[in-house]
């Protein structure tokens, strides 16, 4: 499984066969400018909640690649009507794919469209393939609920969270998350792309590794393998 960072909270993630797209964010993320939606693949697109600033590319590329939304209910059924094509869940539900199974999680947020309509209530998605768990939290506070994810689901290899606080989780947080995950590997995503959510990143590596946990943050384009 390759993980690219696209900037902000968004991601391209490689299976064996099939990409999905995480949120993408790109075309209003000046840091992200060098990321073309153009030459982007996806087979699926998964969106963690309405906000703009995780929806914002979502049409353009659904259009041009023909991919497959995965939401919660309200979003799917939003891209419905714009004639995108999506498979709707709501928490504490799993699917299977052909790329393997996705479990929408609980998440401490909000989630209305940019004008306002009602976005469903926010989640993360837990992704299974034949050989990798990877957590991907979205946008949310610290919640007790992090701790049934791999009681319930399983060891996790990696789990993105957000660091970049003010809207989410901060450091200190995210910390906190990933020993509630029972999970080493954390990528950090959702910081630094605008002044509410900027970071000291020395400071976190300094943290996370005093905690024995291992923050990975990538450049953006740049990707790694589980
Ligand atoms: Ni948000
Ligand atoms: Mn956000």
């Amino acid at each position: 499984m390759k993980i690219t960072y696209l900037g902000h909270a968004s991601l391209s993630i490689e299976t064996r066969d099939k990409t999905l797209l995480i949120d993408p964010f790109i075309t209003g993320n000046e840091l992200a400018k060098d990321i073309d939606i153009d030459k982007l693949h996806a087979d699926y697109i998964l969106i963690t909640h309405a906000h703009q600033d995780h929806i914002l590319d979502v049409e353009a590329i659904a259009k041009r690649t023909g991919a497959k939304i995965i939401s919660n209910y309200e979003i799917v059924a939003h891209y419905a009507e714009k004639g995108i094509e999506g498979h709707p869940m709501n928490h504490g539900g799993k699917a299977k794919f052909d790329f393997g199974t996705v479990h929408y999680t609980n998440a401490i947020h909000s989630s209305s469209f940019p004008d306002g309509t009602y976005g469903g209530q926010p989640g993360g998605f837990v992704i299974e393939t034949n050989h990798h768990r990877l957590y991907i939290a979205g946008d949310t506070a610290l919640t007790y609920d992090m701790k049934l994810i791999p009681e319930i689901i399983g060891e996790l290899d990696l789990a993105v969270l957000p660091i970049g606080d003010n809207f989410t989780m901060g450091i200190d947080q995210a910390i906190r998350a990933s020993k509630f995950l029972d999970c080493n590997k954390i990528l950090g995503y959702h910081y630094d792309t605008f002044g509410y959510i900027e970071i000291d990143k020395n400071e976190a590596f300094t943290k996370f590794a005093n905690s024995k946990k291992d923050l990975i943050l990538l450049p953006i384009g740049g990707n790694l393998k589980i």
